[in-house]
């Protein structure tokens, strides 16, 4: 249905008499401000899915939680840690290995960054460096230290860490670079791999005319024809959910702003522009890379461009 159809109007005249006569029968189309404004002024049943609070009260941490006290104990046994030790470190195939150049200087002193940070919408139109990409990507998610652990039944394994915090340190959330635009770098999709701070190319141009396709922003609203490089946040919430329930989907949401913030200091800092963007079709995106959209799913983006 085309959203400025009659219909749609007409349903949402009706809708918007329900503030005043909540006795009204709804029809089908509702807006969310229709669902907030008639909270509690209709059964349960009435009201459809209430399924974003269903989520805040199902992830509560609550008092003597046994099963959260050993789901988490399972992490500290030996074949966690040495599973933990691996992760994100799966070997790649030589023809989708893309090296990323050394960083540049982000110098900014960190409150300036901060003050000077802003949505920036439109672009110069000229490219950005794989060195400035590469800059952007290790300071929103690069390894940056390392810690020896002691396995239980002798010896020892190698824990990494990031940029970005992460919850029970899982790092759920995987960096999918559109390059739109960057000097040294084939139009494509890649997948950031920290651990061995390389590119892993997935897709050409036809992917990433599906990703961009994905995108309802219009032009005028964000200029995609302008920008150098989208960055797709991808999460894969089971990761932080099979050691702390529902509440590790708070961390997975959590850390893809904590990542995405990292990003636009770091933007900010070597002079470029960038913004969140999180008006996107999810199954158009999950199609467009390759993902189920819920074992590993898109929460977030972010663009990029060289100031006009
Ligand atoms: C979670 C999130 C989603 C956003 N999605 C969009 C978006 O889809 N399109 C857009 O133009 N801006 C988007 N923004 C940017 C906000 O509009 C912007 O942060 C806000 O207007 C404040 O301006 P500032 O970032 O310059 O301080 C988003 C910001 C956040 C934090």
């Amino acid at each position: 249905m085309n959203e400025d159809s009659g219909l749609t109007q007409f349903s949402l005249g009706i809708n918007a008499y329900r503030v005043l006569a909540p006795e009204a029968r709804s029809v089908g189309v509702r807006t969310h401000q229709l669902r907030f404004d008639n909270l509690g002024a209709e059964p349960a049943a009435a009201s459809g899915s209430r399924v974003a609070e269903e989520f805040l009260t199902a992830s509560r941490l609550r008092a003597h939680d046994r099963e959260g006290v050993l789901s988490a104990a399972d992490y500290f046994g030996d074949s966690m840690v040495t599973t933990l030790a691996q992760l994100d470190d799966d070997p790649v195939a030589t023809h989708q290995l893309t090296e990323l150049p050394a960083s540049v200087a982000a110098t900014m002193e960190l409150g300036e960054a901060l003050m000077r940070r802003r949505s920036v919408r439109r672009y110069s139109g000229d490219p950005i460096a794989a060195a400035e990409l590469a800059t952007v990507l290790r300071l929103a998610d690069g390894l940056t230290a390392e810690a020896d652990v002691e396995l239980l039944r002798g010896g020892h394994e190698t824990f990494r860490f990031r940029t970005a915090p992460s919850g029970g340190g899982l790092f759920p959330v995987a960096l999918h670079v559109v390059a739109l635009d960057v000097s040294g770098l084939d139009v494509g999709v890649y997948r950031y791999q920290p651990v061995r701070d390389v590119l892993v190319k997935e897709d050409g141009r036809a992917g990433v005319d599906r990703v961009l396709d994905a995108f309802t922003t219009p032009g005028t609203a964000i200029a995609f024809d302008t920008a150098a490089a989208l960055v797709v946040l991808v999460a894969s919430p089971w990761r932080s959910m099979r050691k702390y329930g529902p509440r590790g989907l708070r961390f997975v949401l959590h850390e893809s702003g904590a990542i995405a913030q990292n990003m636009h200091l770091a933007v900010t800092s070597l002079g470029l522009g960038s913004t969140d963007c999180a008006s996107f079709v999810d199954d158009e995106v999950h199609a467009a890379l390759g993902i189920d959209g819920v074992l590993r799913a898109a929460v977030h983006s972010v663009v990029l461009g060289r100031l006009e």
